[in-house]
């Protein structure tokens, strides 16, 4: 869906081009250069030649610009032949217009293809530094690297069956990637304790999504994955924390997440249970449709083939992190929970 829009958009963005060049193409051609009164028009629609080169400059970079600019010279050489017949100091001078037009488009093509790729090195610095982040914390709670990880691909999985837009899908992939930053704000005591934390001791956990969107909201990119940060524990009947949000009002990347989370800490050996396959999975998280789980979230879980989650946890397997194939009959038995029917982690 999210390639479709941006297609969408590329050729709106070209048929806005074809348009103007035809537009001011028509024009310039029509309108006489005499009298003079018609010749300053004449002028001024020269000038507007140089929009397409800059706006392809824009919108598509470099290649744009060259055959934006390409179009625009053909159909100003073919005027200026046909207007300055013989006149070869009038024709030197449009080939002089014409000579800007190529510098308008290409300087301007080359600077936005050279900014766009510093963006793009920027937005990969940040995401390399955040999932060093998240790869320390995971190897102090879980002495794997990859957990948080493989949950933001099983939670952008799920965003790209539900329909979510690209744009949207960035922000949910950060905020999965980052749903337990907040933890470094638990002591050792209590984060490794594997079973049987006290009522003081839940509470102290429980105060993690808030640590967490403390943290992320005065980070100005990673303002809008603070939400989904702060809502990941939150259940669609509003029986989750911290603040017992209900159906929509849990935001779709918090809804997401939990199911993608909740098939991850069924999926992986924990402290507390053995993995389970791929069918016993499915059918816990089918059981909490409508309580834990977004039922919408649960239908288009259902759809995901198997084979695609097993390629996620393929891709982020980990000697200490295996958990058994869909069809291995070495499954593990049911786990317990994590201590108050808490599937996920
Ligand atoms: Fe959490």
């Amino acid at each position: 869906m999210g390639k479709d829009t941006a297609l969408k958009g590329n050729n709106a963005k070209a048929a806005v081009l074809v348009f103007l060049i035809l537009i001011v193409s028509l024009f310039h051609f029509l309108i006489p250069t005499e009298p003079h009164t018609s010749h300053k028009i004449h002028i001024i629609l020269r000038k507007l030649y140089f929009l397409p080169p800059v706006m392809a400059a824009a919108w598509f970079g470099l290649r744009g610009a060259i055959w934006t600019t390409a179009v625009v010279s053909a159909a100003f050489t073919i005027h200026a032949f046909l207007d300055w017949p013989g006149n070869y100091m009038e024709q030197a001078n449009q080939l002089g217009e014409l000579a800007s037009f190529w510098v308008v488009g290409l300087v301007p093509g080359w600077l936005f293809d050279r900014q766009r790729s510093l963006m793009a090195k920027v937005a990969r610095a940040n995401e390399e530094t955040l999932v060093a982040l998240v790869s320390a914390l995971d190897m102090r709670e879980r002495n794997t690297r990859l957990h948080s990880q493989r949950v933001r691909d099983y939670t952008l999985l799920l965003a790209d069956r539900y329909g979510v837009p690209e744009e949207a899908r960035s922000v949910i992939g950060l905020g999965a990637l980052l749903h337990d930053v907040g933890k470094i704000a638990v002591p050792d005591h209590i984060l490794l304790k594997p079973s049987g934390l006290s009522d003081a001791e839940w509470e102290e956990m429980r105060r993690h999504p808030d640590e967490g969107f403390r943290l992320l909201q005065r980070i100005d990119f990673l303002r809008e994955a603070a939400e989904i940060v702060h809502d990941h524990h939150e259940r669609f009947d509003g029986s989750g924390y911290p603040r017992g949000l209900k159906g929509e009002e849990i935001p779709i990347g918090a809804r997401l997440f939990a199911v993608a989370d909740a098939f991850d800490a069924l999926t992986s050996n924990r402290p507390y249970h053995s993995a389970e396959g791929y069918d016993e999975a499915a059918r816990v998280i089918r059981e909490k449709s409508g309580s834990d789980f977004d039922p919408a979230v649960v239908e288009v879980f259902g759809k995901v083939d198997s084979a695609e989650w097993g390629r996620i946890r393929e891709r982020y397997a980990e000697k200490t992190q295996q958990f058994p194939l869909p069809e291995d009959p070495n499954s593990g038995p049911k786990g317990e929970g994590q201590g108050e029917g808490d599937i996920v982690d």
